[in-house]
């Protein structure tokens, strides 16, 4: 990561920890600025000179100086602001917002935010606890790529649908275990997925992959999340942690959203509080299914040994693994699950599938961060 140091001091909360929080806010108003959403690029670039200058920025981040680039901290702190506007406990705030019906004035933003964290600084720091809940249904288009790589290769001749039991980790509030009921319209103008499903993913990919199975292939027959953090789409305060995550001058991620969790209201999904490596523990395979584990930007949150008993885990899964008992692993993540990726500021991340018998991994394709528009690797 590079960025503007603030100095050299050696204390951890002092000038040099007073220096990291500024490169993570400015790498963050970097990638802001690269992923369409100016508003928070400006927001971050004015906090990063607030910590500078040790205003009520600085005070509320009191404490993070060692996060991780991979925490996301820059994103935890506007998601609890923005909470606060949509929920209607920051007015002054929210007149500038363009999710809540404001003017999308940068600077008057930026001056109301300051004022936000300095009358509710303790209120916003108990938020930066959370890790950002953004269930960014994007991902989805990534995923079920996966997912049709995988049941391809299971099924490599048509036949009847393939019982396909999804799980997903870290699933914040599952609504990518929905991605069969979703609609993706490809670059290439076609089209898949229910036609009458509220959700539509408009220039998903760049083009269908000759390699994937016809529509009807497969069939979800079990949804089944696990997330420390999980979230109720269904319930008010789930969803407006929901929208508190999407970026507040993004309206078509936030309109993406909105159908989303009207779809979650209709299908059931199995939603457990359950960390990566519990969810894997209780997992076993099945005969006569394809088992799916899927993750999108999980895995860079985990702790380092909950991460290696995942990926342990996984390879005895695997090993169990035979032709009447299949498993795939589908991820979108930086790096491919390298926890480092995201620190070092990739923006391009690999879609992975690995199918068991065998444990063959092959990289399908790549996608920014919100997972659309994929771009399939042509070599498959
Ligand atoms: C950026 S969100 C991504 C959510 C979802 N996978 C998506 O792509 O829309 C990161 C998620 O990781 C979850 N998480 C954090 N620590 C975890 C852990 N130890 N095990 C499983 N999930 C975890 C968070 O609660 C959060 O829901």
């Amino acid at each position: 990561m590079t960025g503007e140091r603030a100095g050299d001091g050696a204390d951890a909360g002092g000038t040099a920890g007073a220096g990291r929080l500024v490169d993570l806010l400015r790498d963050q108003a970097r990638a802001c600025a690269d992923l369409g959403s100016p508003l928070y690029a400006r927001l971050l670039t004015r906090a990063a000179d607030d910590v500078l200058a040790g205003g009520p920025v600085r005070l509320v981040l009191a404490g993070h100086e060692d996060d991780p680039p991979g925490a996301a901290l820059p994103l935890r702190l506007l998601g609890v602001a923005h909470r606060l506007a949509l929920s209607g406990a920051a007015p002054g705030y929210a007149a500038h917002l363009p999710s809540t019906g404001g003017d999308g004035d940068a600077e008057a933003a930026w001056s109301a935010l300051r004022d936000l964290l300095a009358a509710s600084g303790e209120e916003v720091r108990a938020g930066l606890r959370t890790a950002p809940q953004t269930n960014e249904v994007g991902r989805a288009a990534a995923l079920l790529g996966g997912l049709l790589t995988a049941v391809a290769q299971v099924r490599p001749t048509p036949g009847p649908p393939v019982p396909v039991r999804l799980r997903e980790v870290g699933c914040s509030a599952g609504l990518n275990l929905l991605l069969d009921r979703f609609r993706y319209r490809g670059g290439d103008g076609r089209v898949r997925g229910p036609e009458e499903s509220p959700v539509e993913l408009e220039g998903a990919w760049d083009s269908e992959p000759p390699a994937w199975p016809a529509p009807g292939s497969f069939r979800v027959v079990e949804r089944v999340g696990g997330d420390p953090d999980v979230v109720d789409p269904t319930s008010a305060d789930g969803a407006l942690l929901l929208r508190s995550y999407v970026w507040a001058d993004q309206p078509h991620r936030a309109a993406r959203l909105e159908t989303a969790l009207e779809l979650a209201r209709r299908v059931p999904v199995d939603r457990r509080r359950i960390g990566a490596a519990g969810l894997l523990a209780d997992l076993r395979l099945q005969d006569g299914a394809l088992t799916v584990v899927q993750h999108s930007v999980v895995w860079q949150y985990l702790p380092d040994d909950e991460r290696e008993a995942a990926e342990r885990r996984l390879a005895q899964l695997g090993e169990a693994a035979t032709p009447a008992a299949p498993l795939a692993r589908v991820s979108l993540e930086p790096g491919g699950g390298d926890a480092g990726a995201f620190d070092r500021g990739e923006t391009g991340y690999p879609v992975t599938v690995t199918t068991w018998p065998g444990g063959q991994r092959r990289v399908v394709g790549t996608a920014p961060p919100h997972g659309v528009p994929v771009r399939w690797d042509a070599q498959r």
